[in-house]
């Protein structure tokens, strides 16, 4: 509980500039929009005079929203599938994401009047054009699309298709292009986008011909509810979706030809680099800091003469061994927020799973330092008449340290690396704004190998550094 309030207290410190972006309470002067801005022209992100920024008419709305309500708008930009959750819970105060409004989904928020109407197409390559002039070609084969999208229920109904549910449309459209799936089930007003020399439609015609989209509102929130019926109607009788529809498929389109290099890459989106380190770093070191904290605890607990103790540290270690830490994520960040209301932001969230699980390897590596040192030493530094806290801080923890320092440094460039799954819940790391420039610049490889770059060169400057240390402690025992 106290590394809890330590942990929230903390990081509520950390200066708002940092962590914009990743902060998604709501506020009563901010409007906090949840998207999945991969949809353009929907919203989609783009570089504008080199700073990343999120567009599309689905965001131009937004904005009239939250001038009307004369409060400021936030952006959350996550996976398409986290959005209910997030609305739900109260990270987000509204989302506009080009959601359709079913039934299934009206049982848990409530929706706005449609703004929009869509169709849905498949997407194939060009080569394989006339093979599919009708959905039943499309049985038993490999198709793709978004998760939790209603173009998935529909993949699911498609008998004996194999299909592949990812997070993001890009995602999708480079599946269709390296081959792995031959159709994808997409909206005409989107894969519009990704048409090219490469991509083309599909004759065949899903049976939910018409998609339409609505925004969705946390139920009850009536009041809110209307004020964006209010600003739909004022945007519907002055014309203005459909202007807002142009002006974001003229931005969709103005795209970079020429496919960058990875130096060119690495230089343009040098700034969305430099903040993923900044997240990663953050989150390591905090990590790090209470890891150790919980790691003390845990192996005192273990080694103690209370038998209740002993089960609790055995329990914790066995147990947080036993877990994936991606679980463990899900279970801190949407577990509970959506059955207790504890919310904690993205960066609270990691801070919180990065100590949690790094606490119970390094408890059994202080375990093993502490019970690795000859029971002489301890038995001499009593009969010399130290107490036993004496004896464990001068005589047995310095050698236990130094023991299992190698074992302490593997451990920091493994919360370094595993620090990047924090990414799925939208904290800005690393790995997250790797997939962000590769869905700007529709690359695979060169985001990624950035990434790597990166991640290497932290890890081995810190190897290095405790490779420094450790040789400095081992001098002293030669001396
Ligand atoms: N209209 C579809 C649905 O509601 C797809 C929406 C996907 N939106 C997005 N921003 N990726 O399921």
């Amino acid at each position: 509980m106290m590394l809890l309030t330590f942990v929230v207290l903390l990081t509520a410190a950390v200066p708002s500039a940092l962590a914009s972006g990743t902060t998604g309470t709501s506020d009563s002067k901010k409007l906090v929009l949840g998207t999945s801005a991969d949809f353009a022209p929907y919203e989609f992100h783009k570089v504008i005079n080199g700073k990343d920024e999120i567009v599309g008419f689905d965001i131009a709305i937004a904005k009239e929203i939250a001038a009307d309500l004369g409060v400021e708008l936030v952006i959350e930009d996550m996976g398409f599938d986290g959005l209910l959750p997030a609305l739900q819970s109260g990270r987000v105060d509204i989302v506009i994401s080009g959601m359709t409004p079913t039934e299934d989904r009206k049982k848990s928020i409530d929706f706005s009047d449609t703004y929009y109407k869509s169709k849905q197409v498949i997407m194939v390559r060009n080569e394989d054009k006339d093979k599919y002039p009708t959905m039943a070609k499309l049985e038993n084969e490999k198709i793709g699309a978004q998760k939790g999208s209603i173009q998935e229920t529909i993949g699911q109904k498609i008998p004996g298709a194999k299909l592949t549910s990812l997070d993001k449309i890009s995602d999708i459209v480079l599946q269709l292009q390296t081959k792995r799936i031959n159709a994808a089930i997409v909206e005409d007003t989107v894969a519009a986008g990704y048409l090219d020399d490469m991509i083309g439609l599909a004759p065949a015609v899903p049976d939910e011909e018409q998609v339409a989209a609505a925004i969705g509102i946390r139920k009850g929130n009536t009041e809110l509810l209307n004020a964006v019926n209010g600003t739909l109607e004022r945007l519907k009788s002055e014309n203005k979706i459909e202007q807002m529809v142009t002006e974001a498929s003229q931005l969709m389109a103005d795209r970079e030809v020429k496919s960058p290099n990875i130096f060119e890459v690495f230089w343009q989106y040098k700034s969305f680099y430099a903040t993923g380190v900044g997240y990663t770093l953050l989150l390591s070191a905090l990590g790090v800091i209470f890891g150790v904290i919980i790691g003390l605890i845990i192996c005192l607990f273990r080694m103690h003469d209370t038998a209740i103790l002993r089960w609790i540290g055995t329990a914790y270690v066995e147990v947080i061994r036993g877990t994936p830490m991606l679980v463990q994520l899900m279970i801190i960040y949407y577990g509970l927020a959506l059955t207790f209301g504890i919310t904690f932001s993205p960066l609270q969230a990691g801070i919180l799973t990065l100590s949690i699980n790094s606490g119970a390897y390094l408890a059994e590596i202080f375990r093993a330092g502490i019970q690795g040192v000859d029971r002489g030493q301890l038995e001499a530094a009593r009969s010399l008449g130290m107490g036993r806290a004496a004896a464990m801080r001068f005589i047995i923890l310095p050698q236990a340290f130094k023991a299992v320092l190698p074992a302490i440094g593997n451990e920091f460039v493994t919360i370094i690396k595993e620090s990047s799954i924090i990414s799925v819940i939208g904290m800005v790391d690393i790995m997250y704004q790797a997939s962000v420039v590769k869905n700007i610049t529709y690359q695979g490889m060169n985001p990624f190998l950035i990434a790597a770059a990166i991640y290497f060169v932290l890890t081995f400057i810190l190897s290095k550094l405790l490779g420094r240390l450790e040789r400095k402690l081992s001098a002293s025992d030669r001396r």
